[in-house]
């Protein structure tokens, strides 16, 4: 099933998620509607806060990239109770974007190397160190399970650059070709 996305000023976004214990209700489906939902937005990844679940599960679907990242072909993964251990390597800038954001798109500087850990969509626990792009869209979406958006990375400069587009947001604009719940809606 495909699920509204939850748009900047939804409080649910600004809220640190909890973990999950094993039992939790239909967990298989509601990843499955995670996957639909980063799908037919054309995510790379997607956080249960921005479907309004404060509750730490992540996707991630590198797949899409693959034709110019081939190391990432069939790349799709859960993450369950993530957390970011550490945050090591040299800062690198990239453009992001996100799909609680729609129309905006701006560099942000992170490290190149962390250390997780998660339990996998087995409720298998694992700890890693990713690196490159992996590490960048990981701290992206481990973000949102902290209550952080890529915006609060930027400049007070930048931030003064897309203060229009996010007050549009506050007030129910958002032009994008999937489906949102914005403040307003
Ligand atoms: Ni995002």
């Amino acid at each position: 099933m495909i699920l509204p996305i939850y748009v900047y000023g939804q409080p649910v976004l600004r809220q640190v998620a909890e973990d999950i214990t094993p039992d939790y209700p239909n967990l298989k489906e509601l990843i499955q509607d995670m996957f639909e939902t980063m799908d037919r937005a054309e995510g790379v990844g997607l956080a249960a806060p921005q479907i309004g679940l404060p509750i730490r599960v992540v996707v991630i679907d590198l797949d899409v990239l693959s034709e110019d990242m081939p190391e990432y072909k069939g790349f799709r993964k859960t993450y369950i109770n993530a957390h970011i251990l550490e945050v090591t390597g040299e800062e690198v800038s990239m453009e992001e974007g996100c799909l609680s954001l729609p129309g905006i798109h701006e560099s942000v500087k992170r490290g190149n190397k962390i250390r997780v850990k998660y339990w996998d969509e087995e409720l298998v626990e694992h700890e890693e160190v990713v690196e490159g792009y992996l590490a960048r869209v990981m701290q992206h979406e481990f973000d949102h399970l902290e209550g952080k958006m890529f915006i609060d990375h930027l400049s007070a400069l930048r931030k003064q650059m897309i203060k229009g587009k996010l007050n549009a947001m506050l007030k129910g604009k958002a032009h994008c070709n999937y489906k949102v719940k914005t403040v307003r809606k």
